[in-house]
């Protein structure tokens, strides 16, 4: 393909700004993993089938080989190398899915990951039909889905009992600043 024939376009991928000059018809999960390196997102049908390759895109859970890298220009996208602080600690969903086994081969994890990170965003409290229902769209082929489920409400668990706490330590840092004055 001749050099004219090149778009460039621009993402910003887990708060990164990225360019990358791609054919048309390059699919966004190739420009994710062959031009930006990010090879946590997966490919496995390229058809829009098994989830693998799920990422948020501009707040929503998409398919990135449905998309074509063109269609990203100027996007907000969220992979699984986003999931993990910089320093290395665990995201709550990662960190239960370690400890319930919710992975065997792990290659459906990723997309996984990222469909129920947007489910519990959306749903903090579900119950597990719900949470059977929110990760419908990712397909496994070794886990039989019930650790995957088990591992989804504990990170519930895990982020309701963050979120408590960061509001706890907010009200007594009102309390202390002289701000909080009901009881
Ligand atoms: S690789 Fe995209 S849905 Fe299967
Ligand atoms: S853990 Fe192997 S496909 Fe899901």
């Amino acid at each position: 393909m001749s050099q004219n024939n090149l778009k460039k376009i621009v993402l910003t991928v887990n708060g990164k700004e990225y360019t990358a000059s791609v054919e048309p018809r390059m699919l966004l999960s190739d420009v994710l993993r062959d031009e930006l390196g990010l090879t946590g997102t997966h490919v496995g049908c390229e058809h829009g089938i098994c989830g693998a390759c799920t990422i948020i895109m501009d707040g929503r859970p998409v398919r990135s080989c449905l998309v074509f890298g063109v269609q990203a220009d100027r996007a907000e996208i969220r992979t699984v190398e986003g999931l993990a602080e910089p320093d290395g600690s665990l995201h709550p969903l990662q960190e239960a899915f370690w400890e319930k086994h919710g992975l065997q081969c792990g290659f459906c994890t990723p997309g996984v990951l990222m469909s129920a990170c947007h489910f519990l965003e959306q749903n903090p409290n579900p119950s597990r039909e719900e949470i059977r229902e929110g990760i419908s769209g990712n397909l496994c082929r070794c886990t039989g889905y019930q650790n995957i489920v088990d591992a989804v409400e504990m990170a519930a668990e895990f982020l309701n009992k963050h979120k408590k706490s960061e509001e706890e330590t907010s009200d007594i840092e009102s309390v202390h600043s002289g701000r909080k004055v009901e009881v």
